[in-house]
């Protein structure tokens, strides 16, 4: 996956099993030089504090991936740059947004007990929390059958074995950042109220399959709309997926009830483009009525390099000529998606907002 004669990059634990907790937290860093020092010289340390927290029970599973905004990215590490970091791209049309919010640094910290969960996170805000300013903190929990709050089972179609690598890690195609993955975070308010007004063939139609038994509607019942339908992307003939890891969240005495999202995949173009399926619609229009129901709060994009990377990530300050300017994101070309034959997709650029 690297190039000839250099070791394969070691991944950070992107590929893990679901687990039944987790944390979300993403803070931005402080701006003078001094925070961005402290960052980086716990790139290097992070690992170690893993490894000291997960043995306190290591039947527990505990992990936690590490991932850069692309601002924050400059002012780590410079140059070289992971090719398709850029800041979260928004989307909008009619009442719905995919908002971009603060994001410098996400932690996604999964184990089977929150306990543990909670220890590394503490553990890690210890270490950096007078560099940093937290942007956001979710705990969140597996549900009944795997299920989201909204009733439905969540991460059936997700990849797995070699499609979940081929689909999560980049490789040749950015041979200094082998190894790495894109992630896309968004947390979600749902409308139960409004939701729970729908009758269940209602929902099932708005996501594409059975509510009890998790199966797939068929293509004669399943509207393009479908939420199921939207994201699944094609490209040059091959369905191209990417993994995801939601977990249920919420506080039931103030009536919040959400869902985080968090999806990795090898190039953020194909998230991007389930995203606008989903807020712009296929064609626009056609969005996904999940969305009518659930409302994104929160939106950021991160790189999580290799944990060899982070492990050699330098004590040094990246030199100022090697501190890049975000590049131009460019129209994904190669892309079509199902049902949707005229590769259209430059045609929605006025009605994205980057
Ligand atoms: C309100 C937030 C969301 C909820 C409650 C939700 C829920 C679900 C459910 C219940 C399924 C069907 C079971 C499965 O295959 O996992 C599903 C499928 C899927 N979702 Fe979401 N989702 C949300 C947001 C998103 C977002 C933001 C994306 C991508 C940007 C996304 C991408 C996908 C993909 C790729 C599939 C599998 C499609 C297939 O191959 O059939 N979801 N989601």
């Amino acid at each position: 996956m690297t190039m000839a004669n250099a070791p394969d990059p070691i991944p950070q634990p992107v590929l893990g099993p679901l687990t039944r907790a987790a944390i979300f937290l993403v803070v931005t860093v402080k701006p003078d030089a001094e925070s961005y020092a402290a960052i980086r010289s716990f790139c290097g340390d992070i690992a170690g504090l893993i490894r000291a927290v997960e043995f306190r029970d290591i039947d527990a599973g505990l992990t936690c991936i590490v991932g850069f905004g692309s601002n924050a990215w400059d002012r780590l590490f410079g140059r070289p740059r992971p090719a398709e970091l850029h800041p979260f791209r928004e989307f909008h049309a009619g009442d719905r947004h995919a908002i971009a919010t603060p994001s410098d640094v996400l932690f996604h910290i999964r184990a089977g007990r929150m306990d543990i969960c909670f220890e590394l996170a503490t553990q890690i805000m210890e270490r950096i929390g007078d560099a940093v300013t937290v942007a956001d903190e979710v705990q969140g929990f597996r549900y009944f059958e795997d299920r989201d709050l909204i009733g439905f089972v969540d991460g059936t179609e997700n990849p797995r074995g070699t499609l979940a690598l081929e689909s999560a890690l980049v490789g040749e195609e950015d041979a200094a950042f082998a190894g790495g993955s894109y992630v896309l975070v968004q947390k979600y308010l749902h409308d139960m109220k409004g939701w729970n007004t729908l009758s269940t063939e209602a929902q099932e139609r708005i996501i594409g399959r059975k509510k009890l038994s998790d199966i797939e509607l068929d293509d004669s019942a399943k509207p393009t709309s479908a939420h199921s339908a939207l994201t699944v992307v094609v490209e040059n003939g091959k369905e191209v997926k990417i993994l995801r890891d939601n977990m249920p969240f919420g506080q039931p005495g103030r009536g919040e009830f959400g869902t985080y999202f968090i999806g990795y995949s090898r190039t953020p173009r194909i998230t991007e483009l389930m995203l606008e399926n989903m807020f712009v619609g296929r064609p626009p229009g056609n969005y996904d009525r999940l969305l009518d129901f659930s409302k994104a709060v929160t939106g950021g994009l991160f790189f999580a390099p290799s944990a060899t990377f982070l492990e050699g990530a330098g004590e040094e300050e990246p030199a100022a000529a090697a501190i890049a300017t975000p590049p131009v994101v460019s129209e994904p070309s190669s892309t079509t998606t199902v049902g949707d034959t005229s590769l259209g997709i430059g045609s929605l650029r006025g009605e994205r907002n980057e």
